[in-house]
């Protein structure tokens, strides 16, 4: 097994350095049309935002895994511990700097690592919050300043429009799991265990029903449009 301590300081080693230090992370053809500096950086930045959260969510699947309650305890609060020093540090350069979010990908390199900071390190533990939510809830509770600053980032990363449409998801579930945003009256939290066998259960009666019904549909008025994400 991947030690799992490693595996998550690698996860901790900012998107900034990549960023600069990679090769491979020159401008693809599509972004080199971009019409500024600042929105190819921001198409440089988007994608390896992506490909981080990838590597995010398989660290928080190898955490799950963990067969010890108490080694997973320890890990969420080591993470959250983490989550929580960086975005306070990267919050006070961001506020100092004037950065406003959803306007233009800032051009200062220090602002462009605090942003960087935060959009990953919330997106880190919402993931945690979500697959285990429990342990992360239950440390949240009793870490008042931990959760006022996630509370923050969350609303944060929101308005800076710079994730991407699975992590505006993922980061939508979690204010609705925290209580930040009114719970949709069909919310669940889908990577709850318990819930998640209910769900296949329903799922067999949605399908089962489907078919049936596939043939009147088809005659029938159109559906609600789908909701559109960002
Ligand atoms: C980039 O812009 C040039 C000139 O406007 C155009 O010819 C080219 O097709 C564009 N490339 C892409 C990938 O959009
Ligand atoms: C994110 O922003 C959208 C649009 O402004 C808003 O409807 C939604 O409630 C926000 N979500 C969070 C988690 O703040
Ligand atoms: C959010 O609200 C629900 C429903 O009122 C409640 O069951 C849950 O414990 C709350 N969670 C948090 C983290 O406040």
């Amino acid at each position: 097994m991947i030690p799992m301590r490693k595996m998550l300081c690698t996860l901790f080693i900012p998107l900034a350095v990549w960023y600069s230090a990679s090769a491979e992370d020159k401008l693809h053809e599509h972004e080199v049309n971009a019409t500024s500096e600042a929105d190819r950086a921001q198409a440089i930045f988007q994608r390896l935002y992506r490909r981080r959260r990838v590597e995010q969510l398989a660290a928080v699947k190898s955490l799950m895994e963990l067969p010890e309650y108490e080694k997973q305890y320890k890990m969420v609060i080591m993470i959250a511990e983490k989550v929580y020093n960086v975005i306070e540090s990267s919050r006070v350069t961001l506020e100092s700097s004037g950065y406003i979010p959803g306007a233009q990908f800032p051009k200062d390199e220090n602002v462009r690592d605090a942003l960087s900071n935060i959009l990953e390190n919330t997106a880190l533990l919402g993931d945690v919050l979500l697959h285990l939510p429990d342990i992360t809830h239950a440390i949240l509770a009793y870490n008042y300043e931990w959760t006022v600053m996630f509370r923050w980032s969350i609303g944060f990363c929101n308005e800076t429009l710079l994730m991407d449409s699975k992590t505006v998801k993922m980061i939508n579930l979690v204010a609705q799991e925290m209580n930040i945003t009114d719970r949709d009256p069909s919310y669940v939290n889908p990577y709850r265990k318990d819930v998640k066998l209910e769900k296949r259960a329903s799922d067999v009666e949605v399908k089962t029903s489907k078919k049936k019904k596939k043939k009147d549909k088809r005659k029938g008025p159109a559906l609600s449009s789908p909701r559109v994400d960002l």
